[in-house]
């Protein structure tokens, strides 16, 4: 039969009761801004790095959901595209470290050498598979010593699917995807209309409701921050959407991927003057704040200081919990690496394979005694003043 039970004429009068007074709760997905908790905006950001990829393998769906249970302000991703135009959240230009290629026969011929920001680079590249060919692919673990046991389980998802599960969160969560590869993926990859990579990028923010300049009204509801390596893409793409940007630093060996400026050149104060009318931060890596001698800190850099002398909020990369990424001042605990970075240093954000680890250390940190002192001793003020007032009777 096809009338649905509603239009049925014998059950009509039943029906139509239930069909009506069936309460229209809101879809999980289309929950109004304002019931959802808000972002946080009072500390700084909890960036979970390719999803909680410390437990899960690097950018799938449960990596992102992990993250957002465990806190996260922001899901971090990596943007690059299928050989057919389809965006993806993945990391590498190749799928070899973090997939299971190897294991798909039909794939072999597929290997090849590409230069990729100035090396030679060979492997399966994901701009050489269909999404469908990528769709047929399964996740792994990147470090050995990481589990595995979620190995072969999960599929590369595509950036709107990524977006799908910021926009689907109990809370308002923010997401931070990044601009990867721009001149390889232009390079290699051609849209209609002779559109770019940035371009359908931009277009997919805004096909989902991205937009809004930072901390406005449109962007704490639907919160990002657009990331990238190569200033022209930033450049680029804010004439498309006024959302928050943030330049990523590398290395201070590493040029731009685009302009091949040099680490100096870019954190230069006169650059810094030049790209905050673009940006609203930098992302470095840690070490360059905070350099590394044997394992050991050394004197901390005026990169931070300065950053905030240009009011650019600074985002540093990559907090991993485990012991061969921890510098021996921490003495193998994450939380004296975080109270560190974000007392001493005093940065903006901070991106963690680990959001569970920094979620507990900043709430643990800040509902201290002081908190419950000062309500504690707000309502015995008040008893005081209760008690006052009856003497006075
Ligand atoms: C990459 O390989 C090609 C072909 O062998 C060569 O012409 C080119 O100079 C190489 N590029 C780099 C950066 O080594
Ligand atoms: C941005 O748009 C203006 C006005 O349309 C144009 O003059 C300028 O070249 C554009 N900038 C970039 C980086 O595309
Ligand atoms: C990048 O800059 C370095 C140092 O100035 C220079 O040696 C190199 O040739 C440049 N590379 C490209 C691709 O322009
Ligand atoms: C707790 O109180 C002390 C002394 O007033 C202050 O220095 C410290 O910053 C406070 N800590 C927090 C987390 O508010």
């Amino acid at each position: 039969m096809a009338l649905s039970p509603c239009f049925s004429p014998l059950v009509f009068l039943f029906l139509i009761v239930g069909c009506v007074a069936r309460p229209l709760y809101p879809l999980p997905s289309k929950v109004a801004e304002g019931s959802r908790k808000p972002l946080q905006t009072s500390r700084p950001y909890n960036i979970a790095h390719r999803g909680s990829n410390g437990e899960i393998p690097e950018e799938t769906a449960p990596a992102y959901q992990r993250a957002i249970e465990e806190g996260a302000d922001f899901i971090e991703t990596d943007i690059l595209s299928s050989k057919d135009g389809v965006l993806i959240s993945f990391h590498d230009v190749t799928l070899d470290d973090t997939t299971d290629i190897l294991q798909h026969k039909e794939f072999a011929n597929r290997k090849r050498t590409y230069e990729v920001q100035g090396t030679n680079t060979t492997g399966f590249f994901t701009v050489d598979f269909t999404l469908k060919e990528l769709k047929s692919l399964r996740v792994k673990q990147r470090y050995i010593f990481r589990d595995q046991q979620y190995n072969g389980k999960f599929t590369i998802i595509t950036f709107e699917e990524y977006i799908a599960i910021a926009l689907d969160a109990p809370r308002v969560v923010g997401i931070y995807p990044e601009i990867k590869n721009p001149v390889f993926i232009n390079e290699h990859v051609k849209w209609p209309g002779g559109k770019k990579f940035e371009d359908k990028f931009v277009e997919t923010l805004k096909k989902y409701g991205y937009k809004g300049s930072y901390l406005s009204k449109e962007w704490l509801a639907q919160p990002a921050f657009i990331q990238s390596f190569a200033p022209t893409s930033l450049i680029y793409v804010s004439n498309q959407t006024d959302l928050p940007k943030i330049f990523l630093i590398d290395d201070v060996t590493v040029p731009t991927q685009d302009t091949n400026q040099s680490y100096w050149e870019i954190t230069s104060d006169s650059y810094f003057q030049y790209i905050k009318q673009y940006v609203e931060g930098i992302g470095p890596w840690k070490d360059t704040v905070v350099p590394v001698k044997d394992n050991y800190l050394l004197t901390p850099t005026d990169l931070v200081a300065r950053a905030h002398a240009h009011n650019l909020q600074v985002h540093p990369y990559t907090f991993r919990d485990e012991n061969q990424f921890l510098h021996f001042n921490f003495h193998q605990d994450p939380y004296q690496e975080y109270a560190y970075w974000i007392h001493k240093i005093g940065v903006d954000g901070i991106f963690t394979d680990f959001t569970g680890s920094l979620n507990n250390y900043q709430e643990w940190t800040s509902h201290s005694s002081n908190d419950s002192d000062s309500s504690a001793s707000k309502l015995l003020h008040k008893i005081a003043l209760l008690v006052n007032s009856y003497e006075k009777v």
